[in-house]
């Protein structure tokens, strides 16, 4: 009796378990965007992996790649502004510099390459701390079956702005010259010659050489910034201009800008559609596409600029991303309409990173101190050719809603995901979309399309643009017109945990919509491009205001 009675009182609590359970996991679902939120914070650089690689093109091969970093004798410190007060100067733009400046600046990359590998200082370490922070050496601070990655979301401006800073510090330290700045490339410049490599970085057998770069995009082609754009110059330049006009002018959100959560617990290499981070326009458009672009793409891994393994052995690297820092200080500051903000979540501002300073000390900084570049001493000359940009008027192709053409052409509505299984989109794919059915509130600023779980491998480089009310667009549709919503470039990693990639995706299409004169239309039609050879995939296709 006794024995039947606890195994019935066994099955009453297995049935009595049954709600929590399910209520536990209805709460994991819904709460997984946010499971154990906590800020990024420093990891232990104790605790490195190697990290095992493969080729991405030409014959495979298996890599062990070694980022990890020295661990400097003394105890790491915190970053403070009165510690580290530095002196104010002007990043200049990398094709306005004066031949004496150029000496310079080649021989504090020289001072920095004749230091001793394992000297955190040196060129070789740097250039190794991108490596380890974006090709998954360390694991996060208090999670550690997951890897810690300052790309792909809020943490990708803040992160670069500190590397660009210490780095610059170190230089200032070898050339015994606070003043020394790093150089911006000016590659959004499509008028006084700011869109080719600049001729400082080209001088073969220099410091500031590197002979891993795409050979056919030396001076004097024009840089594209949609790595497969097609034209004639004339072209190339108009698409650039809405390259940028997309990507900081009309990406008027933070997330939409920069890129969205990324806290502790956050596993890039395991999102689902439910939580599906991905960087802002600024890193995957126009950021990656100058990566691509410069990269040798006859070398196995794309080296140096077109894989974030390399990407920082070559010293066009910094210049790149002083004009990404440029860019962000741009949105913040100096959009038409108005000042804009950055994320102001704690788990952003609280953030942690670890550099090296000029005494090769470890130092811990957060994201908060980042935010505003004058209180590092850093600022840029406004440039008139930005206005090329800020200003652009993407002209209108297309005429009046497409709506009605394509559905009598067989063109199918899509919903938000979940959809009766995935979808592949070949090289193009079309779909009518809902647009939301009641009015924009007053508390959101974007009327956003969602491009649900995307899902790829980046085995070698893929785009995906966006289209709107042009349902023949194909790769080498012009993309200077008011229907181009932009594009997202994937760089291919060759980190072989993290080839796989889900991924949500966005684009504001407010301005698209207005400029096409279908503001008001219940349904509109989305077309989806995709170059390279990977098979890409989408759960499901979404718009709504944030
Ligand atoms: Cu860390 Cu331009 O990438």
């Amino acid at each position: 009796m006794a024995t039947s009675g606890s195994r019935g009182s066994l099955l009453l609590q297995a049935a009595q378990l049954i709600p929590f359970v399910s209520f536990f996991f209805t709460l994991l679902l819904f709460a997984a965007p946010t499971v154990s939120a906590a800020p990024i914070r420093v990891p232990d650089l104790r605790e490195c992996e190697l990290a095992v690689d493969a080729s991405v093109t030409g014959p495979p091969m298996t890599l062990t790649l070694n980022c990890c970093l020295p661990i400097p004798p003394q105890s790491p410190i915190n970053f403070s502004f009165s510690q580290y007060n530095s002196e104010p100067r002007v990043r200049q733009a990398a094709h306005k510099v004066s031949e004496d400046y150029i000496a310079k600046y080649t021989r504090a990359y020289e001072l920095m390459k004749a230091l001793p590998d394992d000297d955190p200082r040196s060129f070789y370490t740097q250039a190794d701390i991108h490596c380890a922070f974006c090709n998954f050496a360390y694991m996060q601070a208090g999670n550690s079956s997951v890897a810690l990655q300052v790309h792909f979301s809020w943490l990708f401006l803040p992160w670069h702005r500190w590397y660009l800073y210490w780095h610059e510090r170190i230089l200032q330290s070898l050339l015994g010259d606070p003043t020394f700045s790093l150089v911006f490339w000016n590659w959004d410049d499509q008028r006084d010659g700011g869109n080719v490599m600049p001729d400082m970085f080209v001088r073969n057998g220099t410091a500031l050489y590197d002979e891993n770069r795409n050979q056919n995009n030396l001076p004097p082609a024009v840089v594209r910034l949609r790595p497969n754009s097609t034209g004639n110059d004339t072209a190339i330049v108009n698409q650039n201009l809405n390259d940028m006009y997309l990507d900081v002018v009309t990406a008027i959100t933070a997330e939409l800008f920069m890129g969205g959560a990324y806290r502790t617990g956050t596993d890039l290499t395991n999102s689902t559609v439910l939580d599906a981070p991905l960087g802002g326009l600024l890193e995957n458009g126009v950021h990656n596409g100058v990566h691509v672009w410069t990269g040798d793409p006859n070398l196995p891994l794309i080296q140096d600029m077109g894989t974030f393994t390399t990407a920082a052995r070559d010293p066009i690297f910094f210049a790149h991303h002083s004009n990404v820092d440029r860019l962000w200080d741009k949105w913040k500051y100096d959009m038409p309409d108005g000042p804009r903000t950055d994320h102001n979540d704690s788990d952003f501002l609280d953030a942690e990173f670890y550099f090296y300073d000029e005494t090769a000390t470890l130092v811990k900084v957060t994201v908060r101190d980042s935010l505003d570049n004058s209180k590092l001493g850093v600022s840029y000359p406004t440039m008139d050719t930005d206005e090329l940009w800020i200003n652009y008027n993407p002209p209108v192709m297309s005429n009046g809603s497409a709506v009605n053409a394509a559905r009598a052409a067989g063109i199918a509505t899509m919903g938000a995901a979940p959809q009766n299984g995935t979808i592949f989109l070949g090289s193009s794919f079309s779909a009518i979309v809902e647009t939301p059915s009641s009015p924009q509130p007053d508390t959101s600023k974007a009327t956003v399309l969602v491009i649900q779980g995307l899902e790829l491998t980046r085995n070698s480089f893929v785009s995906m643009s966006g289209f709107i009310n042009l349902p023949f667009a194909t790769a080498l549709t012009d993309t200077s017109s008011a229907e181009y919503l932009g594009t997202f470039n994937f760089i291919p990693t060759t980190n072989i945990n993290f080839r796989h990639l889900t991924a949500n995706f966005k684009f504001d299409i407010a301005d698209n919509m207005q400029r096409i004169g279908i503001e008001n239309e219940t349904e509109v039609l989305i077309t989806l491009v995709i170059t390279g050879v990977e098979p890409v995939s989408i759960q499901g296709l979404l718009i709504e205001y944030e």
